[in-house]
């Protein structure tokens, strides 16, 4: 199953010993950031800085524990090691379709000077966007086992820089699934990463994360002090308060700051793929990208139910409906909600009933199955736990094994719960490892999951490229049903620059039915239960919000004779590279990408409640080549509030010395098709 990483242009590494020195230095290849890292009155610090400037000023790692005393005192240095490494590799699938990682790469090793003279390496790695480092814990007689109460690494910013966030212990401890909000970064106490921020002169933009998270607690940050802007790593927890069980040797995962001159600089984000080990698959041919539908947004409006009755969405005729549409339209996959039995009554109160084998009695899961490959189209099984996850890995291989008989290989998984049902963080390493099963049983089965209430995505892709995509964020869902406002004009743009840099996710974009004229049942106001978007920007979503599985969400009939679905129809899934040409977080964003093995591009833009006009050169495309460029704009009058429907469909031709023009509605946006017309 194990095999080298993926295509290898160039690598270098040198190995060079440094003298011990309390105070050590690693440049990134540009020579613009620097990491130093020391101890100062026996205490392992880092800083930061860009340009001489700095941008984390020296700040504390190490450990609590429980049952033993912190490793963080004491500490002297008793070894460094350099190493630089220079490789480009090429994704299966991805936003861009090569990587390069490029950097320069400091170990410290520190030793307690005191009996029991425990020891660790901090492993730093400096890259032209940002940083990494983390801890490496040897086996070593003074620390086998162990339970750490606190991971002690701080982020003391130099700067009260401006921040985007959501929180982490509000409204309730575990969900990703909030409105972000913005401000000095001394303002929030709980936030949860990536943790997007620009610095008060507006010279620098940081992003912090983590990367490579397999066996050990999610990371969120909290303030230090109040009176400060020292952000802390903040773990969660097992039920029982204890964040990380473990023994020695072992790892954690990265800390990452990503850094950036211009805020178009941050997409794609590639810090923390570079920090994850290479795929361990022997073959990828199996995983596709994919658009697809779904018996689900039915459900949302309240036009069917998960659960049986007369309004059951998982029919095997319903099912056989959305597959005979993806097959004439052009779309790969069809997911279907509510199949199996264990939604009737309250599902979530109700978790351990979920059955992940047994259908429904209206839904023939092995005839729907092969109706589908016959019409050349994939299901995508849904698996909701409700956090019930002793049941759902009690039946893990018989459900993946029953799927993959069936032919079928990608799932959709839901974990709709604040804690699960043992109690533990949702967030948790208890979590952790569960959704690294599920991860690794798929890719056994050869099955591509996409997760919704997932754990933050943290470069898990480049490992096991069956991660697809996942949720973690508010998606168009809330549009149906939250009760407060659904997600404003402005929520994509503010995803865009924060949750989309760990990675894909899944918006769920496609909307048509703007006002949600077809829902019915729940009482509802317009103002409530509707779209804050204009059809234009549903199209944009397509472009800007990168998922290689991605939904065209909306019932079929609502695209029936709609001009604009022609763009969904078009749209790629699969890219070779993305530029973001222009952007403010929270105001708009506009992206254009090449999509995979084709010289056919594919622009999306935009915008908060304002209008906002555009001029784009086109230089991105191949000079002398002719383009046609399928416009799909916001119509006359068109505006989110009270004119969503308009769009302008038009062709014009272009070349690489073109320039479009985007004029975007209030909460409006456009999407085009920029495809090569003619002889070269
Ligand atoms: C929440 C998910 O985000 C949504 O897509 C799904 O339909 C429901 N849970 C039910 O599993
Ligand atoms: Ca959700």
């Amino acid at each position: 199953m194990l095999r080298s990483p993926l295509a290898l242009c160039l690598t270098a590494a040198t190995l060079v010993a440094a003298p011990v020195r309390a105070q050590v230095r690693v440049a990134s290849p540009d020579g613009r950031t620097e990491v130093t890292v020391g101890v100062r009155e026996g205490r392992l610090y880092y800083g930061i800085t860009r340009d001489a400037r700095q941008l984390i000023t020296p700040s504390l790692l190490g450990f609590e524990f429980r049952g033993a005393p912190p490793l963080r005192d004491g500490l002297r240095v008793t070894d460094t090691a350099r190493q630089t490494h220079d490789e480009t590799w090429t994704q299966p699938w991805g936003e861009v379709a090569r990587v390069r990682d490029h950097h320069n790469e400091l170990a410290v090793s520190v030793e307690e000077a005191a009996a029991p003279g425990r020891r660790f390496t901090l492993r730093v790695r400096a890259f032209d966007d940002g940083v990494g480092f983390r801890y490496e814990v040897p086996e070593q007689p003074g620390l086998g086992a162990f339970e750490i109460s606190d991971e002690l690494t701080e982020f003391a910013l130099a700067d009260n820089a401006h921040a985007w966030w959501i929180p982490s212990n509000r409204p309730r401890m575990d969900r990703s699934e909030m409105l972000y909000s913005s401000g000095p970064v001394s303002v929030p106490d709980h936030v949860q990463t990536p943790l997007t921020m620009r610095t008060s002169d507006g010279r620098t933009y940081l992003v912090i994360h983590e990367a490579n998270l397999v066996d050990y607690a999610r990371m969120n940050l909290r303030k230090l002090r109040m009176e400060d802007r020292t952000l802390q790593a903040d773990l969660a927890p097992y039920a029982d308060g204890v964040k990380v069980r473990g023994h020695t040797p072992f790892v954690t995962p990265w800390r990452t700051i990503q850094i950036a001159d211009r805020v178009t600089d941050l997409a794609p984000s590639v810090l923390g793929l570079n920090l994850n080990p290479p795929s361990v698959l022997s073959s990828t041919d199996w995983i596709h990208p994919m658009k697809y539908v779904g018996i689900w947004w039915g459900m949302h409006i309240n036009t069917m139910t998960w659960s049986s009755g007369p309004r059951h969405g998982a029919t095997t005729a319903t099912a056989k409906r959305y597959i005979d549409f993806a097959a004439a339209n052009g779309i790969g996959g069809v997911l279907v909600e509510g199949w199996n039995t264990g939604w009737d009554g309250d599902w979530i109160a109700n978790r351990n009933a979920f059955s992940f084998t047994q259908a429904y009695p209206d839904y023939d899961l092995a005839e729907v199955a092969r109706y589908a490959r016959q019409r050349g189209v994939r299901l995508i099984v849904h698996n909701e736990t409700s956090g019930g996850i002793q049941n759902y890995e009690r039946q893990l291989d018989s459900a993946f094994s029953l799927y993959r008989s069936l032919g079928l290989d990608a799932i959709k998984t839901g974990y709709v719960t604040d804690t699960t049902a043992e109690g533990h963080s949702h967030w948790s390493q208890f979590m952790v490892r569960h959704y690294r099963r599920v991860i690794e049983t798929a890719a056994r089965y050869g099955i591509m999951v996409d997760a919704h209430e997932p754990i933050h995505d943290t470069g898990e892709r480049r490992t096991y490229p069956n991660v697809m995509t996942r949720e973690g964020a508010r998606g168009q869902e809330y549009n149906a049903w939250s009760g407060d406002g659904g997600n404003p004009p402005e929520h994509e743009i503010n995803l865009f620059f924060t949750r989309l840099l760990a990675g894909p996710m899944d918006y769920t974009p496609g909307i048509f039915d703007i006002l949600i004229e077809r829902g019915t049942g729940r009482p509802r106001t317009p103002e409530e239960a509707r779209v804050r978007t204009t059809l234009a920007k549903q199209l944009a979503l397509y472009v800007v919000l990168y998922s290689p599985l991605q939904m065209a969400a909306d019932l079929p009939e609502n695209y029936e004779g709609r001009p604009a679905f022609q763009f969904i129809r078009d749209v790629a899934v699969d890219w070779d590279t993305t530029a973001v040409l222009r952007g403010a977080i929270g105001d708009y964003v506009v992206v254009a990408r090449r999509q995979r093995d084709s010289a056919t591009w594919f622009l999306g833009a935009i915008t908060d409640e304002q209008a906002r006009t555009f001029d784009v050169p086109l230089s991105f495309l191949t000079p002398g080549r002719r383009y046609v460029a399928e416009i799909y704009a916001d119509g006359p009058g068109a505006s989110w509030r009270d004119n969503p429907l308009p769009v302008a469909i038009s062709r014009r031709i272009v070349t690489a010395r073109s320039t479009l023009r985007i004029a975007m509605a209030p909460g409006g946006g456009q999407a085009v098709r920029i495809r090569p017309s003619g002889p070269r």
